[in-house]
């Protein structure tokens, strides 16, 4: 059986749908709230956990400043894609992508070394979302921070309503709702909580899509 929280990420089409919607999916009230609960606006190493066709780390050049990348997908499809966006705004050597499936596999990253770790529309696909983030925090430098971008439950009708306009049929977004907006804006701030992050913040950004910060401070693991 399929599973509903995740499509097929090693399909050319996906590849190209998902880069194609970035804009919309990373739009004006994203940034609007992501520069409304980030600390530091200008990261100089960020990494993306799930970074799919990496627009978000190309973002975070041009936006942000950011002048080292690090990017985690277990597509290797999606990574290829990263990589050809990554070039267009940075020398080789500031990228480093590796195939990562955080369920089954160490994240190969150091200690301490990223200043903003970044995760969008991952964390509902993935097992362990705790294991996972307590691995992201250990990559954070000392006050980095953590963001997360993700669907969230309460909304049922506006999130079918939005599947269907990106051209889903209503039952099959019926049927992914459970599963693609499995938690609460709460959960997920207990979730970085557990995970050792301090200072939560979240917002939402649309009716059924949060936005959620936590810091890394010094001496913590
Ligand atoms: C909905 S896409 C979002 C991609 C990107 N963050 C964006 O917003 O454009 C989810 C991404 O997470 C990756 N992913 C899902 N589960 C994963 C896992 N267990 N390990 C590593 N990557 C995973 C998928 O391959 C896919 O690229």
């Amino acid at each position: 059986m399929d599973n509903l929280a995740k499509a097929d990420w090693a399909d050319p089409e996906r590849v190209q749908s998902l880069a194609e919607s970035y804009n919309r999916r990373y739009g004006v009230d994203f940034w609007s709230a992501f520069c409304d609960i980030i600390r530091n606006p200008h990261p100089d190493v960020v990494a993306d956990f799930g970074c799919g066709p990496g627009l978000f780390l190309v973002d975070s050049v041009k936006k942000l400043g950011a002048t080292a990348v690090y990017g985690f997908d277990e597509s290797g499809e999606m990574l290829s894609q990263a990589e050809e966006f990554l070039l267009t705004v940075l020398p080789q050597n500031k990228i480093a992508l590796q195939k990562t499936d955080f369920d089954d596999e160490q994240i190969e990253l150091e200690s301490s070394v990223i200043n903003l770790a970044f995760s969008g529309y991952v964390i509902h696909e993935v097992k362990n979302p705790l294991k996972l983030l307590e691995r992201v925090k250990r990559t954070l430098c000392p006050n980095g921070e953590y963001v997360l971008l993700d669907f969230i439950s309460g909304k049922p009708e506006a999130f079918v309503q939005a599947m269907i306009e990106q051209g889903m049929d209503e039952s099959q977004a019926r049927a992914r709702y459970p599963h693609m907006c499995k938690n609460s804006l709460d959960d997920l701030h207990d979730l970085l909580l557990e995970a050792g992050f301090e200072e939560v913040r979240h917002r939402k950004t649309h009716s059924f899509r949060g936005i959620l910060s936590g810091v890394k401070r010094h001496g913590a693991d």
